[in-house]
C-alpha cells in the first residue's frame, strides 16, 4: 500500500467536513440522505446565519469528539474501596499465563500494566472490575492454552491467528485482556481496537446524516492512489488508536528506532524512534499514514512480537455504512485500518517476528453473518476432527472476502469455567466481602449451574448483581 498524504486537499482546520463532502459529490450523497424523522420542534431545521466575517475571528470552539462524551459518564471504575483489599494471591508476571500451574487461580494486574490496559480501553463496562478492591483475574485452562500459542508463535516467529468464540459473557474479552497483559509484560507492542469502535461508524452516519457539516469529526476520506477497490482511512478514529497505541507501548516503542525513510510525511530526524513516529501526527489527516508507517515499521524484521487484538469481529465483517464516492456501499474490509487487521488475520501480511492477531465474537450477535458462521463452524469441526460442515445451498448472504479474511484461523471456543475454577471466582468475591452465603461445595455447585453451567457473567449475575439491590 503506498504511504500517502490523503488525496483530499488538506482543509482549512474548521471546514474539513465540506470539502471531503464535495469530493464525494455532495449532491448524490444529499439527495440519497433520508429526511430525517421529525418527532418535536427541536427536530426541525434550523435556520443558520451566514456569516461573513474573516476567518481570523473565527474561534473554532472544540467539541467533544463522538463517544467522548460517552467515554466520560461510561469512564470503568477499577477499584472500590468498600470491597475488602484480598489477600494472599500472586500478583501476574511474565511466566504466570504460559504455567500449567496458574490454572483456576486469581491473579492482581500489576498497576503498570492496569494503565496500558487501560490505555488500551481493553476493560469494559460489562465487567464487574468497579466491585472489587483492586483488578484481579482468574486462569482459566483455556488461557493458558491460548498464551503458550503466544509463546510458540514468538519462538516459530509465525503468527498466531486465533479466532476466540462462545455464548455472550462467556470471558471472550477477558481473554483478549489476558492476553494484551501477557503480551505487555512480555515486551510485544501491542495494538487493540475495542468493541466501542463500532460505535464510530453509527456516529459518524449519524453526524453525517445531520449534515454537521463543521464536525471535522465526519471525515472519512479516500486513500491517495487507492483504486479498484478504493480504501477509505477514518482520520479522527485513527488519531484516537495511534494515541492510545502511544500510551500503552512506549516505553517499547521509545526503544526503537526508524529503518526507513519517512521523510515525505514527517520531518523526523534521524535516529528518531518508533515513539517519536507515532507522536509525529498531531493532526488527524495525518494518522492513518502514520499508524501505516507505524504498522510497516513493526513488521520489519528484528522487532519485536506485536499482538493485534479486535473485539467484535462480526461487526467488520460487512458492509459499513459508509458510501464512496459513487454512493456505492463500502466493505468493511475496504476501511484501511480494519484491512490491515483482515491482512494479517488472513495470513496476507505475515508478522515475520512472530505475535498473534486475535479477534473476539460472539455466538450471540443480533444479526446474522452466514460466512463468518460457517468458516468458524467449519474450522472448528476440522480442528476437532469432526465431518466439516458444508454451506448451506439456499443461502444468498455469502461473503466470499469474509470466507477467505477467517478461513486460515486457529478458532478457540470459550464457554462455562470447570466448577474448580467457578470456586475459585467465588473464593475471591466472598474475600471481597461480597457473597454472604458460606462457600461448601453445594453453594458452588448451585451458583455454578445457576450460572448456565460456569458462563462468568451469568454466574456474576447470580452471585454479585442480587446482593446490588
Ligand atoms: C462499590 O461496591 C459496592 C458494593 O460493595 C457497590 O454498591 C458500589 O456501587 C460500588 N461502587 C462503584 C463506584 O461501582
Ligand atoms: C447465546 O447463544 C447460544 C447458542 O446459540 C444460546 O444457547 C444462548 O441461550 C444464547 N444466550 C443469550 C444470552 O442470548
Amino acid at each position: 500500500m503506498a504511504l500517502m498524504r490523503p488525496s483530499i486537499p488538506i482543509a482549512p482546520r474548521v471546514y474539513p467536513v465540506m470539502i471531503a463532502m464535495a469530493a464525494f459529490s455532495t449532491s448524490s450523497i444529499l439527495a440519497a440522505a433520508p429526511p430525517p424523522t421529525i418527532k418535536s420542534r427541536r427536530d426541525l431545521p434550523k435556520k443558520t446565519k451566514k456569516t461573513y466575517k474573516k476567518k481570523a475571528n473565527i474561534v473554532a470552539v472544540k467539541k467533544p469528539n463522538p463517544g467522548e462524551r460517552k467515554a466520560f459518564r461510561k469512564r470503568i471504575q477499577l477499584s472500590n474501596n468498600s470491597a475488602l483489599p484480598v489477600q494472599g494471591l500472586g500478583e501476574l508476571s511474565v511466566e504466570t499465563l504460559t504455567s500449567h500451574e496458574s490454572k483456576g487461580k486469581m491473579f492482581a494486574i500489576p498497576d503498570q500494566v492496569v494503565d496500558q490496559l487501560r490505555a488500551l480501553e481493553a476493560f469494559k463496562t460489562t465487567q464487574t472490575w468497579n466491585l472489587f478492591r483492586r483488578p484481579h483475574f482468574l486462569v482459566r485452562e483455556e488461557v493458558v492454552e491460548l498464551m503458550r500459542k503466544l509463546e510458540e508463535s514468538k519462538g516459530k516467529k509465525e503468527a498466531l491467528k486465533c479466532i476466540l468464540t462462545g455464548s455472550r459473557l462467556s470471558g471472550k474479552s477477558m481473554a483478549l485482556l489476558q492476553a494484551m497483559s501477557h503480551a505487555l509484560l512480555d515486551g510485544w507492542v501491542v495494538f487493540h481496537i475495542p468493541e466501542v469502535f463500532v460505535d464510530f461508524f453509527r456516529l459518524q452516519l449519524t453526524y453525517f446524516k445531520a449534515q454537521d457539516l463543521t464536525n471535522g469529526n465526519t471525515e472519512y476520506s479516500p486513500v491517495a492512489e487507492t483504486a479498484d477497490p478504493m480504501l477509505f482511512a477514518q482520520p479522527v478514529y485513527c488519531l484516537k488508536l495511534l494515541q492510545n497505541i502511544y500510551k500503552a507501548n512506549k516505553a517499547v516503542l521509545e526503544k526503537l528506532q526508524l529503518q526507513k525513510d519517512w521523510s515525505k510525511m514527517t520531518n523526523l530526524k534521524q535516529g528518531a524512534t518508533l515513539a517519536d513516529l507515532a507522536l509525529s501526527a498531531k493532526e488527524s489527516e495525518y494518522a492513518w499514514p502514520t499508524l501505516n508507517a507505524l504498522w510497516t515499521e513493526l513488521t520489519l524484521p528484528g522487532r519485536p512480537p506485536v499482538l493485534f487484538a479486535l473485539d467484535g469481529l462480526a461487526h467488520i465483517n460487512k458492509i459499513s455504512d459508509y458510501r464512496d464516492p459513487s454512493f456505492n456501499e463500502v466493505h468493511a474490509h475496504d476501511l484501511a485500518l480494519v484491512r490491515v487487521f483482515v491482512d494479517a488475520l488472513s495470513g496476507k501480511t505475515a508478522l515475520p517476528n512472530g505475535g498473534a492477531i486475535i479477534a473476539a465474537t460472539s455466538e450471540n450477535n443480533s444479526h446474522h453473518h452466514p460466512s463468518q458462521e460457517l468458516v468458524l463452524s467449519q474450522l472448528e469441526a476440522g480442528q476437532a476432527g469432526k465431518e466439516i460442515p458444508k454451506p448451506n445451498p439456499y443461502e444468498r448472504k455469502y461473503d466470499e472476502r469474509v470466507y477467505d479474511a477467517l478461513k486460515n484461523s486457529f478458532v478457540l471456543r470459550l464457554e462455562g469455567v470447570s466448577k474448580e475454577e467457578g470456586r475459585a471466582l467465588m473464593e475471591y468475591w466472598g474475600a471481597s466481602g461480597l457473597v454472604r452465603d458460606v462457600l461448601n461445595s453445594r453453594s458452588v455447585s448451585e451458583k455454578w449451574a445457576l450460572g448456565g453451567h460456569g458462563n462468568v457473567g451469568e454466574m456474576e449475575r447470580v452471585a454479585l448483581m442480587t446482593m446490588r439491590m
